[in-house]
């Protein structure tokens, strides 16, 4: 027998969730909800690594994200979504992992990296966003998820936080921790719709699922295409061209996206049709989406309701968790 999947996965609440959530792992949680235990985080804590200047921001984010969980069909019977600052034993098994991993190797995360150049910290990177692979390795382990959905650029995280699983495990000579594979997947990365290869709310190229239709209408009008493709009847390129993408990922006739594509290439389509079908395509994926988020939209309190009580079952499982750990590391004075 197969031991029942544990999934936990989060998001950093610093604003509306996109396309690009949605593609990377929003997808995969509402598939995965039915037959795994999964713990959904609003990851405020690890938002403030790198907006601590910003609480405002993030305490609205945090609504806007649990609305958008719940909108997309993350169902709270299901999942347990809950809010990270409210799990003190993260913090906790953030300090005792940070003694086990080298300076070195955070300098090296590849998502850090790219991350601080994006973010233009330079030499000012808080040493609170340095460490974040670690508090992330403590969510993960915390509830001993072997499975994480998420988006492509968030591999490297799951791979420190094995290194970790694997150190302390030997150290403390224990298997109280558990490893974890990161669930990719196949179409793992949007583009923005200016054409760069990540949508991203910092660059301010991302369709929100909490886009009127108004703005979703002006978004794929204004998207980057295929540069050289000038007159109707020149062939397109379908590579790189972001408004293939999105139906890539967006419409399930695969049939009818082929013969767009073939059409496109060989020459005769224009830019403006396609992207009249692109809006039809995303208009009927966020229909029935934003029909549930207005419902929650107009009943905030029922879901703060539905945040406290997924915390309250989090801090069971992770506070538990945190005793085993305390145990291998020979802190159990009590007992
Ligand atoms: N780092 C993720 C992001 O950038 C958010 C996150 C925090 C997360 N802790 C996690 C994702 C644990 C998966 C597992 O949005």
């Amino acid at each position: 027998m197969t031991k029942k999947q544990i999934v936990l996965t989060g998001d950093r609440p610093t604003g509306p969730l996109h396309l690009g959530h949605y593609v990377g792992s929003l997808r995969s949680r509402v598939e995965l909800q039915d037959s795994c235990l999964q713990f959904v985080m609003i990851a405020d804590m690890q938002a403030l690594t790198d907006y601590a200047k910003e609480p405002q921001r993030v305490r609205d984010s945090v609504l806007q994200v649990a609305l958008d969980y719940l909108a997309v069909g993350i169902d709270p019977e299901k999942t347990v979504i809950f809010l990270q600052s409210l799990i003190p034993a993260l913090s906790e098994l953030t300090m005792y992992y940070l003694n086990l991993v080298t300076w070195n190797r955070l300098k090296h995360n590849p998502t850090v990296k790219q991350e601080i150049k994006q973010k233009g910290f330079g030499e000012s990177v808080p040493a609170g966003f340095m460490t974040y692979p670690v508090s992330q390795a403590a969510d993960i382990t915390a509830f001993k998820a072997n499975l994480v959905p998420v988006g492509e650029d968030q591999r490297p995280m799951i791979e420190q936080t094995n290194e970790i699983v694997r150190s302390f495990n030997r150290i403390y000579e224990t298997d109280v921790l558990v490893e974890a594979e990161a669930r990719i997947p196949k179409i793992a990365r949007l583009p923005g719709i200016d054409g760069q290869a990540k949508m991203s709310k910092s660059l301010n190229n991302a369709i929100y699922l909490s886009d009127d239709l108004d703005q979703v209408s002006k978004k794929v009008k204004k998207m980057y295409t295929d540069p050289s493709h000038l007159r109707v009847e020149d062939p397109g390129k379908v590579e790189g061209n972001p408004v293939f993408d999105y139906l890539d990922a967006f419409d399930t006739n695969i049939e009818k996206v082929q013969e767009l594509k073939d059409h496109y290439q060989r020459g005769g389509l224009g830019d403006s049709v396609v992207k009249k079908y692109l809006l039809e395509v995303l208009i009927e994926f966020l229909e029935p989406i934003q029909k549930r988020r207005t419902e929650f939209e107009n009943d905030p309190a029922a879901v703060l309701e539905i945040v406290r009580k997924g915390t309250e079952r989090a801090n069971e499982v992770a506070s538990q968790t945190l005793a085993d750990v305390r145990r291998a590391m020979h802190l159990n004075y009590y007992e």
